[in-house]
């Protein structure tokens, strides 16, 4: 029996409202919170325009990329971290609440960008974080379940919206972790499966604020692009231009903590190790901030004349991170530790936010006329790199046997 010609016309009219992109990855993508699209209030002495590149922030903590992608121009369309403490710190100061876990919202209801950032959490890979899973005889790297696999969240965003460009950001060791291989692996998902140009430097941000710091970067652009990291200054700041002239007495460390520090120093320097306090004066540079600096401090400790060394106040850990003093800290010191420790340095991000923003807004091909045209050899057409979707899978099956 035949198909009245109405019905047919129904039918054709029904497909064709149906979504363009087929959600290709049923089991990553069944996300079930329905993410609301509309425009969140938005703070801000902020450049942006209606021209702006979009950005979104992921795995955003308190907004160090947002402030930075900002400042060169951008203008942040979605935002998601799913730490109640850090959400409070980034609703005060950008007006809106990031989204919580990550896995919980559908790809689709991201709303579309020119640029995804994201430091993904890193203690599946850092140094620090793999020693203590290793203890516990917990799993790390792509193993740790909850959160190893958060770079594929990532790629399977980068997969589905195809952004001009992503910038990430991890620990330094995410490139010596189990001996390369998690690098390779994502170094691959996203060049090979994803088709994108990848650059990737470790930075020091000692050359922008008085701390050690060193951290991977790794960009990406879907179209060739003709992109440099920025140079970074050689001398940078010391730790008196951070320090408050007045910090509360309460920072002081007391007696007993001071001395167990000093003894447990002693212990593992009798053992041969490097374990101990990092004790500094206004002329130098800090060691790393971490996450856990709110346990005992002992990684920064600044002296003092005739009293106890003292920890870092909050407000220090700002700046000693780059942010603005007029950046709101409004969560107990315990939580403003954790977030700052866990923060980009925001002068870091900026200088590469700028850097991404100008090779997006530079046509392609403007460098390879020139030079061409210099060279009088004929006119080369550059296409779009080729998508090379291959065989890699992500994630990978055996996630403890990457090879
Ligand atoms: C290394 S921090 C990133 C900090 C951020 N770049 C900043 O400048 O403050 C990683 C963040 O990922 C968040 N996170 C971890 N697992 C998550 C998940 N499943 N969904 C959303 N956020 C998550 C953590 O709460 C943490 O704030």
């Amino acid at each position: 029996m035949s198909v009245p010609a109405s019905k047919k016309k129904a039918a054709k009219k029904a497909a064709k409202k149906q979504p363009k992109k087929a959600v290709k990855n049923a089991s990553i993508r069944q996300r079930s919170i329905v993410v609301r699209e509309d425009e969140v209030p938005y703070r801000i002495k902020t450049s942006a325009t209606k021209e702006s590149l979009r950005f979104i922030d992921l795995f955003c903590g308190i907004g160090g990329f947002r402030i930075a992608f900002e400042k060169a121009g951008g203008k942040c369309v979605f935002s998601s971290d799913w730490d109640k403490f850090s959400q409070q710190t980034y609703e005060a100061n950008f007006g809106e609440r990031p989204h919580g876990d990550i896995h919980t919202v559908a790809v689709a209801d991201i709303p579309k960008h020119d640029i995804l950032c994201g430091g993904f959490p890193c203690q599946p890979f850092s140094i620090a974080g793999v020693s203590k899973k290793n203890s516990l005889g917990r799993l790390h790297g792509f193993d740790d379940v909850k959160q190893g696999n958060l770079f594929f969240s990532i790629a399977d965003i980068i997969d589905y919206h195809q952004p001009a460009a992503f910038v990430l950001e991890n620990v330094k060791n995410l490139k010596s972790h189990d001996k390369g291989r998690t690098f390779d692996v994502i170094y691959r998902t996203l060049t090979k499966a994803l088709g994108y140009t990848v650059y990737t430097k470790v930075i020091d941000a000692k050359s922008v604020v008085p701390q050690h710091r060193e951290r991977i970067f790794i960009v990406g652009f879907r179209e060739w692009r003709d992109f440099e990291f920025p140079e970074f200054p050689k001398e940078g700041p010391l730790l008196g231009s951070i320090l408050e002239s007045r910090p509360d007495p309460k920072y002081t460390l007391t007696d007993h903590l001071w001395r167990y520090l000093q003894n447990y120093a002693a212990k593992h320097k009798a053992a041969g190790n490097g374990f101990g306090f990092g004790l500094v004066s206004k002329q130098d540079t800090t060691r790393t901030l971490s996450a856990r600096y709110h346990k005992d401090g002992s990684e920064i400790l600044i002296a003092q004349t005739g009293k106890n060394p003292r920890r870092l106040t909050p407000r220090e850990c700002a700046r000693l991170m780059g942010y603005p003093d007029d950046f709101k800290v409004i969560v107990s010191d315990t939580q403003a530790y954790r977030q700052f420790g866990n923060s980009v340095v925001v002068p870091v991000v900026e200088r590469i936010a700028e850097a991404v923003i100008t090779a997006l807004r530079r046509p392609s091909e403007q460098k390879v006329d020139l030079v061409l045209r210099d060279e009088k050899k004929p006119r080369e057409i550059r296409t779009p790199q080729a998508r090379l979707h291959t065989s890699i899978q992500y994630p990978p099956k055996k996630r403890s046997r990457i090879k």
